[in-house]
């Protein structure tokens, strides 16, 4: 375990949690070339909230050791997205934290003179930092998730990159339909909501987007497919996002893992309905972590770096509680609690869905 010296005169924690996302090191990056302007110390955690629990795992994180990180995927710190910190399980389900994994961790940041802690995570790692705060811990919140599906922020980091994986899979899932004539699926990320099939299917030139907030019809999507070879286009691409479900039906799971249900298999069904119904040749394919995975795009890169810049102007402000957000190209600050109240869910009628209407794409609505 690194020592670090309580003398400083003000230091500051930072972990990546839940599952991790390009852009995240862009974050750290930001954050600690800010905290080191203004004379901060900062500790880098391991594996989100767990490196605050025996035996306590940490790192001094200087502007020569995160020199080059901006540009790498995943994250230097590590991460976990199950753990001992679970605040929030499935959709809105709250859970409590028990209190003595929160005194622990109260604990390590005491002992180290940790001042501030900068939680990276999605809507149920927010939620974690929002119990520490309530328990007195002094936190700050970074919206991290390529499901782009937290409130109180236009866009998170990683979502970029996500929708730029979709596009490159549908440019490669064109080539190869179109010469043996298939129905081709690709399922994508989202378990409540389908940002990424919708402007990864509007970006790839997807024929149907499939996403949780508009139920679909098997009847619908086969008679469009007939419509379509009718109308000469022998082909049809559809992204389906994994939480999609069709109207009379639920989402399709995979499993389960600590009272959280996995999604995973909706685009092998599709296939099976599709070629019962049409007689058309379909094929499936689940583009899984691949789309979480890899180096971020220039735009998570940017928004990254300006939001671990904005959490260190956060805690300057002593703003704890809140977490950094970004509207109209500015990053501001909201409570933590609005943020995870709900997910920013793809609104049906909203400008993105209406334009995908307008280019012929179909929801299966
Ligand atoms: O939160 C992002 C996400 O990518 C979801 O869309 C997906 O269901 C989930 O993570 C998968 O996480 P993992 O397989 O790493 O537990």
């Amino acid at each position: 375990m690194a020592s670090a010296s309580s003398s400083s005169p003000y230091r500051i924690g930072i972990l990546t949690s839940g599952g991790d996302c390009p852009g995240l090191n862009a974050v750290i990056r930001g954050a600690v070339c800010a905290a080191v302007q203004r004379g901060w110390e900062v500790l880098g955690f391991s594996d989100g909230y767990e490196g605050l629990l025996s035996p306590v795992r940490y790192r001094p994180l200087t502007v020569e050791n995160t020199d080059g990180i901006t540009q790498l995927g995943g994250t230097i710190l590590g991460t976990t997205n199950k753990g001992r910190f679970v605040a929030k399980v499935g959709l809105g389900q709250k859970a409590q934290i028990p209190a003595e994994i929160i005194g622990e961790a109260k604990e390590t940041l005491e002992g180290l003179g940790i001042q501030a802690l900068v939680c990276l995570g999605g809507d149920g790692s927010l939620t974690t930092s929002e119990q520490l705060f309530e328990a007195g811990i002094p936190t700050i919140g970074v919206p991290k998730t390529i499901d782009n599906d937290i409130s109180a922020t236009a866009m998170t980091f990683g979502f970029d990159s996500a929708v730029e994986c979709v596009t490159e899979a549908l440019d490669r899932l064109h080539t190869t339909a179109r010469s043996h004539k298939r129905v081709m699926i690709l399922e994508v990320m989202g378990r409540h909501a389908g940002w990424i099939a919708l402007y990864g299917g509007l970006s790839g030139g997807a024929d149907m987007i499939l996403i949780p907030e508009i139920p679909f019809s098997y009847d619908k999507i086969a008679k469009e497919i007939r419509e379509r070879v009718g109308d000469g286009y022998d082909t049809t691409m559809i992204v389906v996002a994994e939480g999609a479900m069709p109207k009379d039906g639920s989402v399709s799971v995979r499993g389960e893992a600590k009272g959280e249900v996995r999604l995973g298999g909706i685009g092998q069904q599709l296939a099976v309905e599709i070629e019962r119904r049409t007689g058309r040749e379909t094929r499936s394919m689940v583009l899984g972590h691949l789309q979480r995975g890899g180096a971020p795009t220039t735009v998570d890169r940017i928004l990254g770096t300006r939001f671990g810049v904005g959490a260190v102007k956060l805690i300057e402000e002593k703003k704890f509680g809140y977490m950094v957000s970004y509207q109209n190209d500015e990053i501001g600050a909201v409570p933590i609690s609005e943020a995870v109240g709900q997910i920013k869910k793809v609104p049906p009628a909203g400008q993105m869905v209406d334009a995908a209407r307008a280019i012929g794409i179909v929801f299966g609505d």
